[in-house]
């Protein structure tokens, strides 16, 4: 999946088209269904803009966080919610009982492969979540177009990016000893983002069209123009 998504070569569309076309998806995960996505999207970026008016990558990070879920359309392949949506984990060590739908896992024949269900499996203490292979979903698929595109976001961007749906990490504390120094730095601004993401959402209306000059600055100064490449 990685690999096929990963070649982000079928078409091109500005981060802004994205946004609006995310408006189509539907996540079934989602607890805020009632909501336009790009509601979402920039109520979490305006709020975290409020509190935080000089982390301008993080307003950023806010609005295109969610990108990815675009996979679920029928022009990006309408892939099954599972594969684009929800919890993601590492895989090639042992599933962490914090982990959504955790007992599922004893049908995986990776649950009963002695070289992956030990606390450190195939990984190392401290070997960097770059080294650790994550099930696919929405969040590494913007990873992969943020890296394909050159951006200058910050590490801990496309930390946020990466690894938000990485709940077993960022809300049950598990996987730490995978981490390096730059990941829990990174993990710090994850925290924070995550206060403005899913159950905070808040309920005030955005004037999208008053907002919008400042947003699409920071999509140029970022290096997302003049086209973003999808699959
Ligand atoms: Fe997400
Ligand atoms: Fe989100």
């Amino acid at each position: 999946m990685r690999e096929e998504y990963g070649k982000l070569n079928k078409v091109e569309m500005s981060i802004w088209e994205c946004c609006e076309l995310l408006n189509d998806v539907i996540d079934e995960s989602d607890p805020d269904l009632d909501e336009p996505q790009i509601e979402h999207l920039l109520q979490s970026a305006e709020a975290i803009r409020k509190d935080y008016p000089n982390e301008d990558w993080l307003h950023l990070t806010a609005l295109i966080h969610d990108l990815g879920k675009v996979l679920l359309l029928p022009s990006f392949g309408e892939l099954p919610q599972w594969a684009v949506v929800g919890d993601i984990f590492p895989v090639g060590c042992a599933f962490d009982a914090s982990i959504v739908h955790h007992k599922y896992f004893a049908l995986n024949p990776d649950y009963n492969n002695p070289a992956y269900n030990t606390k450190y499996g195939m990984y190392s203490e401290g070997c960097g979540l770059e080294n650790v292979l994550m099930s696919f979903g929405h969040d590494d698929y913007m990873y992969l177009i943020a890296k394909e595109n050159n951006t200058t976001l910050p590490s801990a961007a496309l930390f946020i990016i990466r690894y938000h749906s990485f709940s077993a990490l960022h809300t049950a504390g598990a996987y730490k000893y995978l981490m390096n120094e730059e990941d829990k730095e990174n993990l710090k601004w994850l925290h924070i983002f995550n206060k403005y993401d899913l159950y905070s959402k808040s309920k005030e209306r955005i004037d999208v069209e008053k907002v919008k000059p400042y947003y699409l600055s920071l999509i140029e100064k970022a290096n997302f123009n003049p086209f973003l490449l999808f699959r």
